[in-house]
């Protein structure tokens, strides 16, 4: 039986080549044999205070990289968060049955705390929410980066300790897909910190938008180390290890095989071979991103993908509704 999957990407700026390896670049393989449903969580972009300002246009710009990386709308069913009223139903019911002790674990709510003095209830509740938003489509398998492992691991431990109160098999309890090689895309400019936008440092991330030149600057002002040889050892060699590893999946290759290409030479031939792949994979991707963001075509995609995702939403929150006795 195919398997469901659900994921879902925060409006919250551009894409970086990190989200790409780790999440856009699996969900684009797994529509050609699963029932997959892709979400653009706006609900989720406003836990935080400065990404509230330009969501109608984060959003758009998500939905245009979606279809630009390969989404395809006749095998997947893409949809917008707010446009499915469930979620937030859900997510309320899902609050109520997490405890705070559990949700004061997660790393990134402490990582995103720490960045402001104030911080929103929301950040706090939101790994609830996402546990909403994966339940409600009965998904069997989550493919996320590294850093959402613990979120998937949450919704587990929700949704059953809810099972065992209804006494029945209310929620599928969900798998995480990971990569094992490309869950973790490290910075280009510090290899023990994920890649990521929120970086003010833009040369420490590319993006999926980066212009050709930009993309080799940025590679090629990239760390490594002071040995000029070349091996994939995360421990030792983390930085060249990041740089291989991101060599190993646009290629789609296994690290052997990237490691004998390069036996025998420098980081310069590295970096400039990698820029060589990164720019031919995304050129493409971008001219289509150009033509979905103008594009009407995006907002009926748009349109179709909250239809058909309300649909199979509301039943389960029927069924949650009726196990807890709430509404006629
Ligand atoms: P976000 O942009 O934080 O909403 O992340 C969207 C998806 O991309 C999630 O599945 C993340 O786990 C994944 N992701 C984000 N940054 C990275 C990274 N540096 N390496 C691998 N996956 C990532
Ligand atoms: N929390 C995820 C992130 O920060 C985004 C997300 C929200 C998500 N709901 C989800 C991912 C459901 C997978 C499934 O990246």
């Amino acid at each position: 039986m195919a398997k469901r999957i659900l994921s879902g990407v925060q409006p919250s700026g551009t894409m970086t080549l990190g989200n790409y390896i780790g999440a856009l670049r699996q969900f684009v393989k797994l529509q050609e044999e699963e029932d997959c449903f892709f979400c653009i969580v706006d609900y989720h972009a406003m836990t935080l205070p400065r990404n509230v300002e330009n969501l109608k246009e984060n959003i758009r710009k998500l939905a245009a990289t979606y279809l630009a990386v390969g989404i395809d709308p006749k095998k997947a069913t893409l949809f917008i968060q707010s446009d499915v009223s469930a979620h937030l139903e859900l997510g309320w019911i899902m609050t109520c049955h997490s405890y705070m002790g559990e949700l004061e674990r997660m790393t990134q709510f402490k990582e995103k705390s720490k960045e402001d003095e104030s911080i929103p209830t929301g950040l706090f509740t939101y790994p609830a929410l996402q546990a909403a938003d994966i339940v409600l489509y009965n998904a069997t398998h989550v493919p996320v980066g590294e850093d959402q492992k613990q979120h998937i691991e949450l919704t587990r431990n929700i949704a059953q300790r809810m099972n065992n109160k209804f006494d029945q098999e209310l929620f599928v309890i969900p798998d995480p897909l990971i990569n094992e090689v490309g869950g973790r895309v490290m910075s280009l400019t510090d290899p023990t910190s994920k890649m990521s936008k929120s970086n003010p440092n833009e040369n420490s991330y590319i993006s999926l938008l980066d212009e050709p030149k930009r993309i080799e600057k940025k590679i090629k002002r990239a760390v490594t180390d002071s040995e000029n040889h070349i091996r994939f050892d995360p421990e030792e060699k983390p930085a060249v290890s990041n740089l291989l590893s991101i060599y190993a999946l646009i290629t789609d290759q296994p690290m052997s095989a990237v490691e004998a290409h390069f036996e025998g030479k420098g980081y310069g031939a590295l970096k400039g071979e990698l820029a060589e792949v990164v720019v031919d994979q995304l050129s493409p991707i971008q001219e289509r991103y150009e033509y979905y963001y103008h594009s009407e075509e995006l907002d009926r995609i748009l349109r179709d993908g909250a239809e058909k995702a309300s649909t199979v939403a509301n039943a389960t929150l029927r069924r949650v509704k009726d196990a807890l006795g709430v509404g006629i």
